[in-house]
């Protein structure tokens, strides 16, 4: 396969006043645009042209590091696009809500330990929910890594590169992880990978 850019799920200032529009404009048109075009020139002749994103992730992690940083991201944003929506955050499908408590504590443990992730990510990287074993667990990865490289299922995931942030809230990661958490995380699709990923 070959990766291409798909479409915000929502328009550039939906997410305003905490991702603005020009945040989107540069993270989505220009960083997600970048790991596609790289990711599309690094895969050319290489045994994984063919292969799913999944695949190519998993299969390069550790193999082909130009191509991993890549096609990881690319993997990281189609994904991250989706777990953010206007009027985000609110209450958690009670399934997944119920399998939180069971395996993290409390729903107020695990914002507070999701944030906390993201906080400790000490430069570039992700923070994350995923399912691990048929347990819910928070991580933390480095640059374009993900749980899935680490035989987890990502369900949810926020972006703690700079470029995700430092418009809107300068330094400031902390207040940026907190406005995700109660604002912008789209339960639905956190639900929607849970279910698939059970
Ligand atoms: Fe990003």
């Amino acid at each position: 396969m070959s990766f291409t850019l798909p479409d915000l799920p929502y328009a550039y200032d939906a997410l305003a006043p905490y991702m603005s529009r020009e945040t989107l404009e540069y993270h989505h048109d220009k960083h997600h645009l970048a790991y596609v075009n790289n990711g599309n020139n690094l895969l050319k002749g290489t045994e994984f042209e063919g292969k799913s994103l999944e695949e190519i992730v998993k299969g390069s992690f550790g193999k082909n590091a130009p191509l991993f940083n890549n096609a990881g991201q690319h993997y990281n944003h189609l994904h991250f696009w989706n777990w953010m929506k206007p009027n985000g955050g609110g209450a958690i499908p009670g399934e997944l809500e119920k399998k939180i408590i069971e395996d993290l504590g409390s729903v107020e443990k695990f914002k507070e330990d999701f944030i906390a992730a993201g906080v400790g990510q000490f430069g570039s990287g992700w923070a994350w929910l995923a399912l691990k074993d048929g347990k819910l667990i928070v991580a933390k990865t480095a640059n374009g890594e993900s749980p899935l490289v680490s035989g987890a299922t990502p369900i949810l995931g926020v972006d703690v590169w700079e470029h995700s942030y430092y418009i809107d809230y300068r330094n400031r990661r902390p207040d940026y992880l907190k406005a995700f958490v109660d604002h912008l995380v789209n339960w639905d699709y956190v639900a929607e990978l849970y279910s698939k990923a059970v």
